[in-house]
């Protein structure tokens, strides 16, 4: 009986010792994490057991110390803080590190004493500035316009992406290319656009931690072409064309008028002293006739004399008055 309860009781403490040795672990949440500069970041431990110094380290120095037994927490400046995540619980402890830098960015290391220290590694991001230098830019109707968008102390290098009029503009418009300059990163990204109509282009830079990006814009005032000088030429000298065309018209019309002037005076002259003539031939003839008048002259031979006087006459007037 007694060697029994012997046995039991010596599996039991086996049980025990090597349950509290698998339960003792520490365990880190997240294992990387990410954040903003200027932003405070959380790791979580969660000690199975009892402990009594747990300790964190920040990019290799130790910030925070936690003692259990006195319930004492001591950062080693304000920026570190630790809490218990439930005040009745100590397994779980939530360390913070806030106004993040760019030094904390490594390993962040809990050491609960007894155990093997736990890492997480912890990133910072940076973001810096945005500019378009050229500003706002005035093209030409249908003209190519291009712009250059520069961001400044950035790390990592920041995705750069273009809208016109809040709309993206195809990637395959720009051209972006980074330079490291200290431990951060200058970026210049380069669109080319057509633009038709005026437009509010923003140049966009962002990072995984960003909620919004961050942008700069300027505006592209349309102007419409100016006249095409070829145009401009032509016009004048279609317009000039026609002036002296009129001109000339104008100086033909005068010198006809003041020629047939003339004309109808001089034809107005001969056609009196041609229509006295006549009159004298027919007067001769008529003496003539009146001579030969004794002698017989057929009726219609007279007539014909009368016509061609009178056709001739008539001629005369046609081409005077007509
Ligand atoms: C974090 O930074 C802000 C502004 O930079 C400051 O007001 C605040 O006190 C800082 N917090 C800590 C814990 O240093
Ligand atoms: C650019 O154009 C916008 C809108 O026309 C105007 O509000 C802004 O002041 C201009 N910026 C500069 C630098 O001229
Ligand atoms: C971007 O432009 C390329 C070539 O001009 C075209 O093949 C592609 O479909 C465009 N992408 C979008 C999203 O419009
Ligand atoms: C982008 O760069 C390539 C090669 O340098 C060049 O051929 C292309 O025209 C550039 N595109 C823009 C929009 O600048």
């Amino acid at each position: 009986m007694i060697a029994s309860w012997k046995i039991w009781f010596g599996l039991m403490s086996i049980c025990l010792l090597q349950c509290r040795v698998v339960s003792q672990k520490v365990q880190l949440e997240p294992l990387s994490s990410t954040a903003l500069r200027d932003s405070d970041v959380q790791f979580i431990a969660t000690i199975q057991g009892d402990w009594e110094v747990t300790n964190w380290g920040v990019g290799g120095i130790q910030v925070l110390t936690i003692i259990n037994s006195t319930n004492s927490i001591i950062p080693s400046v304000d920026r570190f803080s630790a809490r218990f995540c439930v005040s009745t619980n100590r397994n779980c402890v939530e360390f913070i590190i806030h106004n993040v830098t760019r030094a904390d960015a490594g390993e962040v290391v809990c050491n609960v004493q007894g155990h093997q220290p736990v890492t997480a590694q912890l990133f910072v991001q940076e973001s810096g500035t945005v500019s378009i230098p050229g500003g706002n830019v005035t093209v030409m109707q249908g003209g190519e316009v291009e712009l250059e968008c520069v961001t400044t102390a950035w790390f990592p290098a920041p995705t750069i992406s273009w809208t016109q009029n809040g709309r993206a503009v195809n990637s395959s418009l720009y051209n972006t290319t980074s330079t490291p300059d200290g431990d951060s990163f200058n970026s210049t990204s380069t669109v080319r656009l057509t633009a038709s109509r005026n437009a509010r282009v923003d140049c966009l830079a962002s990072l995984s931690t960003l909620t919004a990006p961050r942008s700069s814009s300027v505006y592209i005032e349309i102007v419409p072409k100016p006249p095409d000088w070829t145009v401009l030429i032509a016009v004048v000298v279609s317009f000039g064309s026609c002036g002296l065309l009129g001109f000339l018209i104008l100086v033909i019309v005068i010198c006809y008028k003041h020629r047939k002037e003339k004309k109808r005076n001089y034809q107005d002259e001969m056609r009196r002293v041609t229509t006295h003539n006549q009159l004298s031939v027919i007067d001769t003839s008529e003496q003539v006739r009146g001579q030969v008048n004794e002698y017989y002259e057929p009726e219609n031979q007279r007539n014909d004399t009368s016509d061609w006087t009178e056709s001739g006459f008539l001629k005369h007037r046609h081409m005077t008055f007509v």
